[in-house]
């Protein structure tokens, strides 16, 4: 196990009336690539700038390899932070906006000329040192900024929705990239993102936010197979959430099985003589709408709670039409106990 490089401990944020963070506890391994993702307002930004030390905390403590970095000045902390929309200085080229901390820094020419190739190589973007910011695509800025951040080569690098400005294909690119630019650097990332699948695909660690509070922090297999919350259930595995005899269960759109008659409780025997595959559940309900989302079928039940249930399929499903009468049925595993929110 490696040494914790960033702990937040009990960490309070208002502003005015409004508790932003309550009791955020954090502890962020070197080289850890970790993600805070939560719906917007949900205390994310405000998190990283407290780390950047932007905000001070109410309460609450910030440690940076060991040392309580809470009332350090921004420039004290060997912090970076990516912004969405990060303003490049538009009258400089390339070279200089990449190079222009270390020219503070007071490095030498060479130094300087050196680290930017370097980082320039990193980011992809050779040959393009002397193009100014309004001869690149968004994209391409977005990868200079990455450039300008990573050059001083900080502990902890804070990104804020980076990718949130790209079209989708560009973002999909650059998550690989980045992914793969953090592991060869070895720099701690604390990602920012709004987006479940882009969380799910990059990062070693998501804490999962509510309302100024982590409800959950795992990998991305525990977050997603093993929801603590119906709340996490839904923002991370766009799951069902059905009550059934007393319990919650998260059940995925995919793992949800129609039938057009109640099996009998002999189908329904875990083990089965013939190894066919067992199922829970057999719930009445009735199809309400049936429409294609990316590529994918998608079927809305009507419980007789009132609950709406989804099940996906890839493919035309021919056997469904709104209107008819359902049982909805899930294979045992496929059903994941959550607490309610
Ligand atoms: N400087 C500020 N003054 C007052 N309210 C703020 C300030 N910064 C953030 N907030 C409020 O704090 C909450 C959390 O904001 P933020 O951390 O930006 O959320 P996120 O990044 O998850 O969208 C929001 O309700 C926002 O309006
Ligand atoms: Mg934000």
């Amino acid at each position: 196990m490696s040494q914790d490089v960033l702990i937040l401990k009990g960490i309070e944020k208002s502003f005015g009336e409004t508790r932003v963070l309550q009791g955020i506890d954090l502890h962020i391994a070197q080289g850890e690539f970790l993600t805070l993702l939560g719906s917007s307002g949900c205390g994310k930004t405000t998190t990283i700038r407290i780390v950047a030390g932007l905000e001070t905390p109410d309460a609450g403590q910030v440690l940076l390899d060991g040392e309580d970095v809470t009332d350090k000045e921004p420039y004290q902390r060997n912090v970076n932070t990516v912004f969405q929309n990060y303003a490049l200085f538009p009258h400089m080229n390339v070279e200089e906006n990449i190079g222009y901390g270390l020219k503070l820094k007071k490095k030498s020419k060479q130094q300087i000329h050196e680290a930017v190739m370097e980082a320039l190589k990193l980011v992809q973007l050779e040959g393009y040192e002397k193009r100014m910011p309004s001869e690149l695509s968004g994209g391409q800025r977005q990868r200079v900024a990455i450039a300008r951040s990573i050059i001083n080569e900080p502990k902890v690098l804070l990104l804020d929705e980076p990718l949130g400005a790209l079209d989708l294909q560009l973002r999909r690119q650059m998550q690989l990239e980045l992914k793969r630019l953090q592991k060869k650097l070895g720099i701690t990332f604390i990602y920012i993102t709004h987006d479940q699948e882009e969380a799910l695909n990059m990062s070693d660690r998501i804490a999962v936010m509510k309302d100024g509070r982590f409800v959950q922090i795992g990998t991305a297999h525990e977050i997603y197979d093993h929801p603590r919350t119906a709340y996490v259930a839904r923002f991370v595995g766009n799951a069902n959430i059905i009550h059934v005899d007393g319990q919650t269960l998260a059940v995925r759109s995919e793992n949800i099985q129609l039938m057009s008659q109640k099996m009998d409780e002999m189908d329904r025997l875990p083990e089965n003589v013939d190894h066919q595959k067992s199922f829970v559940g057999g719930l009445p309900g009735m199809i309400k709408e049936k429409s294609f989302v990316g590529g994918m079928l998608r079927i809305v039940i009507a419980l007789e709670d009132g609950t709406e249930v989804i099940a996906s399929r890839h493919g035309i499903d021919a056997d469904w039409e709104p209107g008819q009468s359902c049982f909805v049925y899930w294979e045992p595993q496929a059903g994941v106990t959550v607490e309610e929110e």
